[in-house]
C-alpha cells in the first residue's frame, strides 16, 4: 500500500455513557493494554500519511495514551459525523484515502483494513467502503442497506430503522474508507434530523448515493468488528484478545497445558518451549525465556524469567522481579523488586522484597525480607551459596556474605560475613518428665463430673 495515499481519524471522543465509568471508554484495557493502544498498533502497521484522533474535552488520559499522535477535540459531541469534520483543519490538501475507525472498535487487524482500502480504490471509484459484519446479535449496530446490484445504498441506525429493516442481519461496523477529496464536501450535507438528533457519520453513504457516487461493502469477521459499548462487550472482546494471544503463544512454541485457563497481556514475550500450567495470569510486562516452566496458578506481572526457571505452582511475581536461569520459585511465594540469581532456590512460603538472592543460595520456607519499617523501605542483599535456615526474618537493611549460613528460626538484624554461621534462636531447655507432672497436674485439677474438652 502506497504510503502517501491513506490517511486515518480516530474517533474517541464519545462519552461511553454506557459503560458507567469515570474512565474514558477507550483507555478501558484489553490484553491489559488501554483498547485504543490495540487500534492505534494496528495503523501503525499500515504506515498511514498522518493520523488524528478526535477527543472530548477532559480527556488528558486519552490524548497522552495516544501520544504522540496529534489530537483533536470535538466539542461539544454532536454525534460521529461531526467528529470526523472536528479533523477537517488537520486534512486540508490530503487527496488520497481516509480511513475512519472508531476507538471503541479495537480489534480490527491490519489485514482486514488494507481490504477495505483496496475496496475504496476498486475500478467502481466508490466515493465510501464500509465494512460490513454479520454479528450474533445485530441488537444495536446501524443496518446495510443494499442496492439489488450489491452496491450500499444507505446505513440506518437501529433507533431510525423500520421493522423491516431491524430484520436485515448485516451490520455497520463503523468503519469505514472514504475518498478523501469527497470526505469533507459529503460531510456537509449531513443533518441531525433523527432519533438521536446527532450528525450521523453513517448518512455519508446516502449523501454519496444521492451525489451520484458508488458505495461499496466488504464483509469482515465479528471477532475483528465488535464495538464495546458495555462492559459486557468489554468481557467479550477480552475473551476474543485472550483466544487470540494464547493462539500466539502456542504457534510460537509454548506448550498451554490448559490454554482456556491462561491469561496473557498484549506483550507478554514467551521463549521457546516453555510450559504453562493452568490458571496461569500473566499481568503487563513479563518475558519467559526458553524451557521455563510455569507451574499451575501464578500471578505474574513486570517480571522477566530467564531460561530453564521453574515457577510455581502458586507463586505470585511483582513488578521488578527478575528471575535468573535455572531458578527455582516454589509455591506460596512472593517476589517483588528482586534480582534472584542462577540457580537459586526459593521454594516455599517466602516474601522476597527489594533484595538480590546470589546464585545458587537456598532460601528456606517461611523466610521473610522484612523491607518495610512502615516509614521507608530498604534492600536485602543475599549472596551466592548462602543458605537461609526455614522460618527467618531478614531486617533490612541486612547484607548476608557469600557462603554463610544462617540458622533456622534467627531473626538477623546485622550483617553476615561471607562462610559465617548465623544463630539468633534463644537457647533450648529441656525438662526431663516435665511433660508428664504437666499432665498430671491438669488432671488433677479438673472438676469431677466435668468432661474432657473435645478438640
Ligand atoms: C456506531 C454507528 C453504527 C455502528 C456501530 C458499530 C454511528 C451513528 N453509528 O454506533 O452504525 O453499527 O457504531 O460499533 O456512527 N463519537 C465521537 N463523537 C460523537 C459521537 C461519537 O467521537 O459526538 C465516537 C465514539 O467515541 C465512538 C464512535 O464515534 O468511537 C461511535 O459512537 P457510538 O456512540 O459508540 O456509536 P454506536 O451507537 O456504537
Ligand atoms: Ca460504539
Amino acid at each position: 500500500m502506497s504510503k502517501n495515499k491513506t490517511a486515518a481519524i480516530v474517533l474517541a471522543a464519545g462519552l461511553g455513557t454506557r459503560m458507567k465509568s469515570t474512565l474514558p471508554k477507550v483507555l478501558h484495557p484489553l490484553g491489559g493494554v488501554p483498547m485504543i493502544r490495540h487500534l492505534m498498533e494496528t495503523l501503525d502497521g499500515l504506515e498511514m500519511e498522518r493520523i488524528v484522533v478526535v477527543v472530548g474535552e477532559d480527556m488528558p488520559a486519552v490524548v497522552d495514551s495516544v501520544a504522540p499522535c496529534p489530537t483533536v477535540t470535538q466539542t461539544p459531541r454532536l454525534g460521529s459525523g461531526d467528529a470526523v469534520l472536528t479533523a477537517r483543519a488537520a486534512f486540508e490538501g490530503f487527496t488520497g484515502d481516509v480511513l475512519v475507525v472508531y476507538g471503541d472498535t479495537p480489534l480490527i487487524t491490519k489485514e482486514t483494513l488494507g481490504r477495505l482500502i483496496t475496496a475504496r480504490r476498486a475500478p467502481l471509484d466508490p466515493a465510501v467502503a464500509v465494512l460490513g459484519f454479520c454479528p450474533a446479535e445485530p441488537g444495536r449496530y446501524g443496518r446495510l442497506i443494499l442496492a439489488p446490484d450489491g452496491t450500499l445504498e444507505a446505513i440506518i441506525e437501529a433507533g431510525d430503522a423500520s421493522p423491516e429493516q431491524l430484520a436485515v442481519g448485516f451490520c455497520n461496523s463503523g468503519v469505514i474508507a472514504v475518498d478523501g477529496k469527497r470526505l469533507f464536501p459529503l460531510l456537509e450535507k449531513l443533518d441531525n434530523g433523527n432519533a438521536a438528533g446527532e450528525y450521523y457519520l453513517t448518512d455519508i453513504v446516502a449523501a454519496a448515493t444521492a451525489a451520484g457516487f458508488a458505495c461499496a461493502v466488504v464483509e469482515g469477521a465479528g471477532d475483528e468488528l465488535i464495538g464495546i459499548n458495555t462492559r459486557v462487550d468489554l468481557a467479550a472482546a477480552e475473551a476474543i484478545v485472550q483466544r487470540r494471544l494464547r493462539g500466539q503463544a502456542m504457534l510460537g512454541g509454548a506448550t498451554l497445558i490448559d490454554p482456556a485457563s491462561v491469561y496473557f497481556s498484549h506483550d507478554t514475550l514467551l521463549g521457546k518451549d516453555v510450559t504453562i500450567g493452568p490458571g496461569v495470569v500473566f499481568g503487563p510486562g513479563v518475558s519467559v525465556g526458553n524451557k521455563a516452566e510455569i507451574r499451575p496458578f501464578c500471578h505474574i506481572e513486570g517480571t522477566s524469567i530467564a531460561a530453564g526457571a521453574v515457577v510455581g505452582p502458586f507463586a505470585r511475581l511483582r513488578p521488578g522481579a527478575d528471575i535468573a536461569e535455572d531458578a527455582h520459585i516454589g509455591n506460596f511465594v512472593e517476589i517483588k523488586n528482586a534480582a534472584v540469581e542462577s540457580g537459586a532456590k526459593i521454594n516455599h512460603l517466602t516474601y522476597i522484597g527489594d533484595a538480590r538472592v546470589g546464585a545458587k543460595a537456598n532460601v528456606g520456607a517461611g523466610t521473610i525480607t522484612c523491607n518495610y519499617d512502615g516509614f521507608s523501605k530498604s534492600r536485602t542483599d543475599i549472596g551466592g551459596g548462602v543458605f537461609i535456615g526455614s522460618n527467618t526474618a531478614l531486617v533490612a537493611p541486612v547484607k548476608i556474605g557469600d557462603g554463610a549460613i544462617i540458622g533456622a528460626g534467627s531473626v538477623i538484624s546485622e550483617d553476615v560475613e561471607a562462610n559465617a554461621l548465623a544463630l539468633t534462636r534463644a537457647g533450648q531447655k529441656n525438662i526431663k518428665g516435665g511433660g508428664e507432672r504437666y499432665r498430671q497436674r491438669r488432671r488433677a485439677a479438673r472438676k469431677p463430673g466435668t468432661k474432657k474438652t473435645e478438640h
